[in-house]
């Protein structure tokens, strides 16, 4: 079993509170399992905690919220793996659409097994009506937290990283997936941000057949700062869908700003259509280049796929070397974007002045802009 837990222990439901050996034994008082302390003193402390779901998870931490569902962080008691439990939020849970997403979230998440996404351990629905998907339990930070950790990242840091999301997503891709929701939070990096970062793709709540992207829905979900113009008009999708918003996503990671800004929906995908990216200024060309491409409005105008976009990035994160004019000094090779951040401190100073305070969005304005199931009548 492993052993993470050092903390002192507590009782969720009577606050009574134990040494450390008490951890996932039963309260004597009311039976609830004791979990950490920490865990005790969280905002977000929920009900569910030293709770078993499904017989065989016990509930002992907080790992997140989403749209649909509570992320915890919970001990499959038979094994006692660590794990990270998905749960339907009650509130969602008479929603026969939202309770038909979270099945086919299963489903799809089932399907996918590569080194770029979450794999899927167990699903069901228990006793109470709760219903859940087991996941492993990831041991990092989503670029949602990285951005609240650190603005932004150095646009060098964003190719490369961007270059091995683009690679996991073409796992997807050729699962036969569309992902649908690419986000921030919904992209997890595991270990060091360097040269070789392992990131994993998250959340197939909004996931799609590719053979069958092509279908209008009835239904626009996600979040508009990343959603593609023909994800927001129930038009035909396809791979290239998943390619604007994982652009728009690294478009954030690198300025801080969202691509065309927040406001009312239909404001935000008027400038989708017929403005150029905001804070472009502030990134080296070659990254500028590549994202904005895959930015395009006409899907017909960005990169073909997710495998054709890793490629751009990487030529953008490290070109091969010019050739130099002969009879002058030969400087190192470096990439563009190495250039343009190494030749001085100005390449970094350039994109950290222009992530003042007061140009950088809060990441709530970044973050859930919208998440609303919109059923709409049918319709043009
Ligand atoms: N397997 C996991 N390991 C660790 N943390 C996770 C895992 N899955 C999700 N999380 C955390 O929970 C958050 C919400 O999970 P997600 O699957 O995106 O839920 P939702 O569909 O409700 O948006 C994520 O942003 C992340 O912080
Ligand atoms: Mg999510």
């Amino acid at each position: 079993m492993e052993t993470e837990f050092d903390t002192l222990s507590v009782c969720p439901a009577c606050g009574t509170q134990s040494d450390a050996g008490a951890l996932l034994t039963a309260c004597p008082r009311d039976g609830r399992l004791f979990v950490p302390l920490t865990e005790w003193f969280r905002e977000d402390r929920s009900p569910l905690l030293g709770c078993v779901v499904g017989d065989r998870y016990a509930v002992v931490g907080g790992l997140g919220h989403g749209g649909m569902g509570d992320i915890y962080r919970a001990v499959h008691l038979a094994t006692g793996r660590h794990v990270a439990l998905k749960v339907l939020r009650p509130d969602t849970r008479r929603e026969s659409l939202l309770q038909a997403r979270f099945s086919e979230e299963a489903h799809y998440a089932a399907q996918l097994g590569g080194p770029g996404t979450v794999a899927l351990l167990d699903a069901g629905t228990d006793t109470d009506g709760r219903a859940f998907m087991v996941f492993e339990l990831l041991r990092g930070q989503t670029l949602a937290e990285l951005l609240d950790v650190h603005g932004t990242l150095p646009a060098e840091r964003v190719a490369t990283l961007g270059e091995h999301i683009a690679r996991a997503l073409h796992e997807v891709h050729v699962e036969g997936l569309l992902h649908a929701d690419l986000k921030p939070a919904n992209i997890m990096c595991l270990g060091a941000l360097d040269d070789t970062p392992r990131v994993k793709l998250l959340d197939f709540g909004l996931s799609r057949l590719l053979s069958r992207a092509g279908e209008r829905t009835g239904v626009i979900a996600g979040t508009v700062a990343y959603m593609a113009p023909e994800q927001m008009t129930d038009r035909p999708c396809d791979a290239r869908t998943d390619v604007y918003g994982l652009c728009a996503t690294l478009w954030v990671l690198a300025t801080g700003r969202s691509p065309h800004g927040t406001g009312a929906p239909r404001d935000v995908l008027n400038r989708k259509r017929g403005a150029a990216p905001v804070g472009a200024e502030t990134l080296p060309p070659a990254l500028s280049h590549v994202l904005c491409r895959g930015l395009a409005p006409d899907p017909a105008d960005r990169w073909a796929s997710a495998a054709a976009l890793a490629q751009a990035l990487q030529d953008a994160a490290r070109p091969a070397p010019a050739p130099m004019p002969a009879g002058r000094p030969r400087l190192p090779a470096r990439g563009l974007l190495g250039a343009a951040l190494l030749a001085a401190a100005a390449g970094v100073a350039i994109v950290v002045s222009a992530l003042a305070p007061e140009t950088r969005p809060a990441p709530a304005a970044l973050e859930p802009v919208v998440v609303a199931l919109n059923v709409r009548a049918t319709g043009p």
